[in-house]
């Protein structure tokens, strides 16, 4: 995406970045090359966490999210950004964004915004890069300073991914807000016990305030529910796709899904909530 490094900052100095060629670079000479896929790698030390998607995790994400079966989901985000960017200036970013699809689908409805889509695994920013033509993709630690401007982002979306409210609350600008999605505990119920998946948390909203609040209030809360009707395919790639991937022993979802109905209901449960900063009226 052209123009994408003036949003962003210098992980070691914080310092603007300039296009140097085919780098990034600040006044202080630290540079950062531009992979051919269209991503910049911001990790200091360029270490990545045990909790970054892997290329299988990254491939299951992809097939699932081809299917459509999370467009309802969209939608109701793609609404949400809208409101909160309404009458802001700025770019919309994404933080885990993963293969960067729900950013992509935000910006559909958002002409001439640009996006960033930031995230540990560089296998998902690498596609995240070409999602959109309006998307930065950038690979950094979401619990580190992030490596981003203060003030530049009219919106801040985090879907499904870590959550770091003191630099959400300083990238974005006056007036912006931010827009979480989670799952609720009835999210994929029908796949948790057949495929051995961590279940969500009971007290998943609990921990969603206590992570936010002091630095932002909540102003409005959607819960997107249907049933999706699954392929044993597309339940395995859910199942690959998440956070019990993580836990899993090889070939033992692969095992477990050919015990599943074909097609097989799955309930999709998740939460959007809109939040903007606290005391900013
Ligand atoms: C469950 S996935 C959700 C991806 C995407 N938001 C979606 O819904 O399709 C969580 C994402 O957070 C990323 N992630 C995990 N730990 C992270 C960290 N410390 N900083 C940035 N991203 C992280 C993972 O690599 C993964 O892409
Ligand atoms: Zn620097």
């Amino acid at each position: 995406m052209a123009g994408w490094h003036t949003l962003l900052a210098c992980p070691h100095c914080g310092a603007g970045l300039a296009e140097t060629g085919s780098a990034l670079a600040c006044e202080a000479g630290h540079s950062f090359d531009v992979a051919r896929q269209g991503y910049v790698n911001l990790l200091p030390g360029g270490a990545s966490a045990g909790t970054a998607d892997t290329p299988e995790m990254v491939e299951a994400r992809m097939a699932f999210l081809a299917r459509g079966h999370f467009r309802t989901l969209d939608d109701t985000l793609a609404d949400a950004v809208a409101a909160v960017v309404d009458g802001t200036e700025g770019c919309v970013i994404d933080v885990g964004a993963g293969t960067g699809e729900h950013l992509a689908a935000v910006l559909e409805r958002l002409p001439g915004r640009a996006g960033l889509a930031l995230d540990i695994s560089k296998h998902a920013a690498r596609r995240a890069a070409r999602a959109h033509p309006r998307i930065g993709a950038v690979v950094c630690d979401a619990w580190g300073t992030l490596p981003v401007r203060d003030g530049v982002a009219a919106a801040v979306m985090c879907v499904f991914a870590p959550r770091n409210a003191p630099e959400f609350a300083r990238v974005l600008a006056r007036g912006g807000g931010l827009v979480v999605v989670t799952p609720t505990p009835l999210h994929l119920e029908e796949l948790v016990a057949p495929l051995g998946l961590v279940s969500v948390d009971p007290r998943k909203e609990e921990r969603l305030e206590a992570s936010l609040g002091g630095h932002f209030e909540r102003r409005a809360t959607r819960v997107v529910e249907c049933r999706m009707s699954l392929s044993r395919a597309d339940a395995l790639a859910a199942a690959l796709m998440g956070p019990s991937a993580h836990h899993m022993l090889p070939g033992e979802a692969e095992s477990r899904v050919a015990d599943l109905p074909e097609p097989v209901a799955v309930t999709l449960s998740v939460s959007v909530s809109m939040w903007s900063i606290a005391g900013a009226g």
